[in-house]
């Protein structure tokens, strides 16, 4: 038998005993326990779909070493600021394309991080070319495929990571566009980075480059030239 201290100590927080309630004497509901925050915020940075070294992937960490990332850095967090009176309207999404390693990712990440944390959104990561593969090898078991394109149509927010990276075919084209379309017609917000310009993205497929820079339409930064590559810069 544990004694009463053991067991008090057995606990993440002694306040609910982990029930994330607090009860009066007679043990009605009065009130959440502040630790509920903190456990919906953790379970859904858990569920997002981030990995834990993405936790340094913060504004605070991005370095706006010259003017463009000065320049993407404002649009990142100006996106940020305006997120809740754009929200439910068709321009609510975010786009970071164009050069390798000028911190795209990081950014987006940062969003992500922020949307979880300050705000408790539930944001899913899609790194596109991981989820593409996954989607393809299992396209044949219908269930299966329809919970997980589900998933990225359905996100609060959705981040598209290194969208249309590697061959891209008609496949790819079809299955991105069930998840793009769908996001549109419902007006759910997209954060999406790729490393194509935007004309190169219409070329891909105009469908979706079009539905995503409309979306986008007020946030999407586009950056030319190495010299904006922090892996290279002196
Ligand atoms: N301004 C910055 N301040 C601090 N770290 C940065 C900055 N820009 C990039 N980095 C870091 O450099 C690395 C490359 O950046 P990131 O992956 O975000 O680039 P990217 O634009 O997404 O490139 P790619 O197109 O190759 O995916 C990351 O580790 C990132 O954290
Ligand atoms: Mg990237
Ligand atoms: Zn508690």
């Amino acid at each position: 038998m544990k004694t009463e201290e053991e067991q008090m100590n057995s606990y993440n927080c002694k306040v609910c005993k982990d029930t994330t309630w607090i009860l009066d004497d007679t043990g009605k509901v009065i009130d959440r326990c502040k630790c509920y925050e903190i456990i919906k915020v953790r379970e859904q940075w858990e569920a997002s779909g981030l990995k834990t070294d993405d936790l340094d992937k913060t504004f605070k960490t991005y370095e706006p070493w010259n003017n463009l990332t000065k320049h993407m850095k404002g649009a990142a967090t100006n996106y940020c600021l305006r997120f809740k009176e754009i929200e439910k309207t068709k321009h609510n999404s975010i786009l970071l394309c164009g050069q390798p390693g000028s911190g795209k990712t990081h950014l987006c990440i940062a969003l992500a991080n922020n949307f979880i944390k300050k705000d408790g959104k539930r944001v899913v990561y899609m790194p596109y070319r991981d989820v593409i593969t996954k989607l393809k090898q299992n396209i044949l078991d219908k269930e299966y495929y329809k919970n997980l394109v589900g998933k990225y149509q359905l996100a609060e927010i959705l981040l598209i990571d290194d969208l249309f990276k590697g061959k891209v075919n008609e496949t790819d084209i079809n299955i991105m566009f069930e998840i793009i379309n769908h996001r549109y017609i419902n007006k759910l917000p997209l954060i999406v980075s790729t490393e194509y310009l935007i004309e190169e993205m219409l070329s891909f497929d105009e469908a979706i480059g079009s539905r995503i820079y409309e979306m986008a339409k007020g946030f999407i930064v586009e950056i030319r030239g190495k010299e904006n590559n922090y892996r290279l810069r002196g």
